[in-house]
This record gives structure tokens, sequence and C-alpha cells, in this order.
């Protein structure tokens, strides 16, 4: 409520503001009107005025100044839309320059929609806030990142935890992405799919019979990254990790388990797959 207030307040402003200047400052005027109608011709030249490097669409600049940052800064990256001068794809030019929808649908319609991308939504793209990390026009970052990767990443979530575990420590100091996916995925945690085989062995190829967490890109059911008491980043000791979904107590009935039962799985299951059905080391 007190946002669309301010919004509303800043619209009118606009108006206000245009109807004074419209006759008045040729140059202004001429601002206006090839926000409002693309393909107005440019200005020989324009005045530099400093915005903010990374602008945040909460920040509120004048369309003058935006206008400005457009026409002079180069070190930029544009989005390709904005750079064209395609104001009015985002832009509704009868409404003074208000966005014809909000995020996400306004991005929507021209990128993949994420819901129907994934299973899983990351928190800020569920509550369709694009913007809490995209800039809908320029930045010095890569991806109009409102700030670089990790920044951005770690001012919403507590770094002391993140960085906890030692194992991935530089990979994770260097980038999220590398592993997560800054929008959403099909696992736990918004893993990228295949992310993991990146740098370690991959088990698709290695192995005849795939155990099924496994054969699903589920790693991190049994494996951490940030936080994990136990060897291996291994979520729980290994025996309390397969029981957890194998039943014990059926287990034990067999043959082959009557006697083992205080050994570790793992001395004779690979927990990843194997040659035989049942992962058996050779
Ligand atoms: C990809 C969509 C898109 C394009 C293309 C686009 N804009 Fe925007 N623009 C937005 C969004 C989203 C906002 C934020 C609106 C809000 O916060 O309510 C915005 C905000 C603005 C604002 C308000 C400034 C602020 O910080 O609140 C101005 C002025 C503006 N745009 C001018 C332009 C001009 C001029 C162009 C063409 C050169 C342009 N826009 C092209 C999406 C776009
Ligand atoms: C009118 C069509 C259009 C709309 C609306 C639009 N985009 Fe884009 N966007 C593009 C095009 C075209 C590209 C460049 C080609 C590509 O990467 O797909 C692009 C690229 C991007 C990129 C990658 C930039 C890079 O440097 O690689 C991001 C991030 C992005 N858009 C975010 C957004 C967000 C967030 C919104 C909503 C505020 C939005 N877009 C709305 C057309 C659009
Ligand atoms: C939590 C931060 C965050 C939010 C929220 C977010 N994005 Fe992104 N987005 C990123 C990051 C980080 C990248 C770069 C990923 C990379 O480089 O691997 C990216 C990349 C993109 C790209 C470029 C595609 C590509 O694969 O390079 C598009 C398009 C895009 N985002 C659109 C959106 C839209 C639309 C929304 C809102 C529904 C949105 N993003 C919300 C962080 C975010
Ligand atoms: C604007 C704040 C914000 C930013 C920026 C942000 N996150 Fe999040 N993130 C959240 C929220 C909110 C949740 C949901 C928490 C919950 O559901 O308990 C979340 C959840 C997550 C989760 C776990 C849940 C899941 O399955 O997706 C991961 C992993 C994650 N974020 C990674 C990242 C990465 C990587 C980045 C940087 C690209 C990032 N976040 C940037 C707010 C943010
Ligand atoms: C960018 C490369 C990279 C990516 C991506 C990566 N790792 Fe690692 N991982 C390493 C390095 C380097 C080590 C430490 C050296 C070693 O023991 O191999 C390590 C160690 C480990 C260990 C401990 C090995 C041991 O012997 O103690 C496990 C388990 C592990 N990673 C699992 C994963 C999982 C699961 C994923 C995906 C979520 C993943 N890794 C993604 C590079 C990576
Ligand atoms: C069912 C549980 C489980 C799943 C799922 C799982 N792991 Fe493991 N992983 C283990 C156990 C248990 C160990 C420790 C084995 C040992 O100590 O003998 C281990 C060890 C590792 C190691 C250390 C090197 C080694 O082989 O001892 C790496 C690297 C690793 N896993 C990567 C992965 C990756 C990548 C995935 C996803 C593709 C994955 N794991 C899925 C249980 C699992
Ligand atoms: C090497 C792969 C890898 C990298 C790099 C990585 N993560 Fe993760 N992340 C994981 C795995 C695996 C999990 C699930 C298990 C866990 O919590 O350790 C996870 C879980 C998370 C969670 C959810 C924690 C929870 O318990 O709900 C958040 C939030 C998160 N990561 C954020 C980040 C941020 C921020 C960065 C960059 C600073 C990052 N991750 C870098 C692999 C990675
Ligand atoms: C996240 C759940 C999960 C964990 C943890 C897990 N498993 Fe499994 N495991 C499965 C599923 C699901 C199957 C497939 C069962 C089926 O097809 O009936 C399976 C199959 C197997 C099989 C093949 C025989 C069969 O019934 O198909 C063996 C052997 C096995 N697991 C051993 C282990 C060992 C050893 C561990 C601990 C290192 C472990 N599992 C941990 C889920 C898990
Ligand atoms: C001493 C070696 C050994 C140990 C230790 C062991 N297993 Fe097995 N396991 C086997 C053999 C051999 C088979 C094949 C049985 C058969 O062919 O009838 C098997 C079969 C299985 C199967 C598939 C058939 C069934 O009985 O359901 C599962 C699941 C399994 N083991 C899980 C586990 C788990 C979980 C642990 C740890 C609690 C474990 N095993 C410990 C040797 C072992």
């Amino acid at each position: 409520m007190f946002f669309d207030k301010i919004k509303n307040i800043r619209s009118l402003g606009i108006v206000i503001i245009s109807l004074l200047f419209w006759n008045c400052s040729p140059k202004f005027s001429h601002d206006v009107q090839s926000f409002l109608f693309d393909g107005v011709p440019v200005l020989d030249k324009v005045e530099v005025s400093v915005v903010k490097d990374s602008m945040s669409v909460a920040d509120s600049t004048s369309m003058l100044i935006t206008r400005r940052a457009y026409d002079t800064r180069n070190d930029l990256n544009l989005h390709e839309p904005y750079q064209k001068r395609e104001c009015s794809s985002c832009h509704d030019r009868n409404a003074m320059g208000k966005t014809k929808a909000p995020t996400p649908e306004l991005c929507y319609e021209c990128h993949d929609n994420f819901n129907e991308t994934y299973a899983v939504l990351h928190g800020p793209v569920a509550a369709g806030n694009c913007s809490e990390c995209h800039n809908p026009h320029q930045s010095k970052f890569k991806k109009l990142l409102i700030q670089k990767g990790q920044d951005l990443c770690l001012s919403c979530h507590d770094e002391a935890l993140i960085v906890a575990d030692k194992i991935h420590k530089e990979i994770e100091e260097e980038s999220c992405t590398t592993c997560h996916s800054a929008h959403g995925g099909n696992n736990n945690y918004s893993l990228l799919a295949g992310s993991c085989y990146e740098c370690h062995d991959n088990y698709e190829k290695e192995f005849k019979f795939l155990h099924a967490p496994v054969a699903s890109d589920n790693c991190s059911q049994c494996h951490g990254s940030h936080e994990t008491d136990n060897p291996k980043l291994l979520i729980a000791s290994i025996d309390n990790l397969c029981t957890n979904c194998h039943d014990s107590k059926e287990l034990y009935k067999s043959e082959a388990h009557k006697k083992t039962e205080d050994k570790n799985c793992a001395e004779c299951h690979d927990p990843h797959g194997g040659s035989n059905e049942n992962f058996i080391f050779n």
C-alpha cells in the first residue's frame, strides 16, 4: 500500500514536471518525447550526469538522468531492449512511463517462465521479485545483476554458515552459481543438474548400475557442502545415512546381512553404483 502510494506520487510528479517543462526546455521536451515515442532522433550532444553504476530500480532517478546515462555510458552492460531503445516494450506510453505489467509477468513476456522450468523456485523468484537481483536497464555487472554474484547471494544469506565447511570453501568463495541455480531447480537446494560432475568422477559414465538417488542427481540426499559434521561431507554417519531410506530390520533378515550388523555398509556396497545391481565391490 505504502509503496503503491509512493509510485503514484512519483508518476504524478513526473506528469506535473513534464507539463511544466514541456514548452520551457526543448531538450527536456525531447527527452520526454523520445522516452514516450521510440524513434525520436538523439540530440547530438547530451550533458553527462553521473548515475550510480548499478542503479537500483528502487532509486527514483528522473527520466532525464536515465536518458543521459543511456546516451553516454559505454562501460555498462545494457539490457538488449533498453539498448535498442524499445522503451515501450516495457513501459506504457499512455501512462507516462509506468511499466506495462509488474515483474515477473513483464519479464516472462520475453523470457522463459521459471514456473514452467523448475519444480522448486528460489525464494525471491517465487515472490516474483526479479529486481531484487537484476536491474531492468543496465549494470556494470554481468547479467544485469545489481551486485557481483557472490556479494548478491551473501546480502541475504549468512556467510558464516555458507563457508563453515573447509572442503569446498574456496569454490564457495569464488562462485555460488557453480553449484546452485539462482532461479530454481528440480532437486533439493536448487542444485544445478550435473554440477558436481564438473569436478568429480561422473558415476553415470563409470557404472552400469546406478544407485537411485545418484541416478536422479540428488547428491544432496547424502552430501552437504556447507555444514556437515561427518567425513566426506556426509549429512549423517554412513549407517544412519543408509537406514534413512533402507529398513534395517528387513535388511538383517537376508542371508547376506545376517552376520554384518556391526559393519559399515560402504565396506561391501559402493554408495554410488556398480557393475552389479547390488553395487557390491568386486
Ligand atoms: C525490459 C523492460 C524495460 C525496458 C526495455 C525499459 N525499462 Fe525502464 N523500467 C523498467 C522497470 C521494471 C522499472 C522499475 C519500475 C518500478 O520500480 O516500478 C523501470 C523504471 C524506469 C524509470 C523510473 C526510474 C526509477 O528508477 O524508478 C525510468 C525513468 C525508465 N524506466 C526509463 C526507461 C527508458 C528511457 C527506457 C528506454 C531507453 C526504458 N526505461 C526501457 C523496465 C524497463
Ligand atoms: C521486450 C523483451 C524483453 C523483456 C520484457 C525483458 N527482457 Fe531481458 N532480455 C531480452 C533480450 C532480447 C535479451 C538478450 C538476449 C538474451 O539473453 O536472451 C535479454 C537479456 C536479459 C538478461 C541477460 C543479460 C546478459 O547480459 O546476458 C537478463 C538478466 C534479463 N534479460 C533480465 C530481464 C528481466 C529481469 C526482465 C524484467 C524486468 C526482462 N529481462 C524483461 C528481452 C527482454
Ligand atoms: C537471487 C537473485 C536473482 C533473482 C531474484 C533473479 N535472478 Fe535472474 N539471474 C541471477 C543470476 C546470479 C544470474 C546469472 C547466472 C549465471 O551467470 O550463471 C541470472 C541470470 C538471468 C538471466 C540470463 C539467463 C542466463 O542463463 O544467463 C535471465 C534472463 C534472468 N536471470 C531473468 C530473471 C527473471 C525474469 C527473474 C524474475 C522472475 C530473475 N531473473 C530473478 C540472479 C537472480
Ligand atoms: C533477496 C534475498 C535473496 C538473495 C539475493 C538470494 N537469496 Fe537465496 N533465498 C532467499 C530466500 C527468501 C530463500 C527461501 C528461504 C526459505 O524458504 O526458508 C532462499 C533460499 C535459498 C536456498 C535454499 C532453498 C532452495 O531450495 O532454493 C539456496 C540454495 C539459495 N537460496 C541460494 C542462493 C544463491 C546461490 C544466491 C545468489 C545467486 C541467493 N540465494 C541469493 C533469499 C535470497
Ligand atoms: C568446482 C569444483 C567442484 C565442484 C563443482 C564440486 N566439488 Fe566436491 N570437491 C572439490 C574439491 C577440490 C574437493 C577437495 C579435494 C578432494 O578431496 O577431491 C572436493 C571434495 C568433495 C568431497 C569430499 C571428498 C573427500 O575425500 O573427503 C565430497 C563428498 C564432494 N566434494 C562432493 C561434492 C558434491 C556432492 C558436489 C555437488 C553439490 C561437489 N562436490 C561439487 C571440487 C568440487
Ligand atoms: C546414498 C548416499 C550417497 C549419494 C546419493 C551420493 N553419495 Fe557420494 N558418498 C557417499 C558415501 C557413503 C561416501 C563415503 C564412502 C566411503 O567413505 O567409503 C561418499 C563419497 C563421495 C566422494 C568422495 C570420494 C569417494 O568416492 O570416496 C565424492 C567425491 C562423492 N561421494 C561425490 C558424490 C556425488 C557427486 C554424488 C551425486 C552424483 C554423490 N556423491 C551421491 C554416499 C552418497
Ligand atoms: C560445491 C557446491 C556448492 C557451492 C559452490 C555452493 N553451494 Fe550452497 N549448497 C550446496 C549443497 C550440496 C547444499 C545442500 C546441503 C548443505 O546445506 O550443505 C547447499 C545448500 C545451500 C543453502 C541451503 C542451506 C540450508 O540448510 O537450507 C544455501 C542458502 C546455500 N547453499 C547458499 C549458497 C551460497 C550463498 C553460496 C555461495 C557463497 C553457495 N551456496 C555455494 C552446494 C554448494
Ligand atoms: C535417499 C534415500 C537413500 C539412501 C540414503 C540410500 N539409499 Fe540405497 N536405494 C534407495 C532407493 C530408492 C533404491 C532403489 C530401490 C528399489 O528400486 O526398490 C536403493 C537401492 C539400493 C541398493 C540396490 C538394491 C535394491 O534394492 O535395488 C543397494 C545395495 C543400496 N540401495 C544400498 C545403499 C547403501 C549401502 C546406502 C548407504 C551408503 C544407501 N543405499 C542409502 C534410496 C536410498
Ligand atoms: C559384508 C558385506 C555387506 C555389508 C556390510 C552390507 N551388505 Fe548389503 N548386501 C551384501 C550382499 C552380498 C548383498 C547381495 C545379497 C543377495 O544377492 O542376496 C547385499 C544386498 C543389499 C541390498 C539389496 C538386497 C536386500 O537385501 O534388500 C540392500 C538394499 C543392501 N544390501 C543394503 C545394505 C545396507 C544399508 C547396509 C548397511 C546397513 C549393508 N547392505 C551392509 C553385502 C553387504
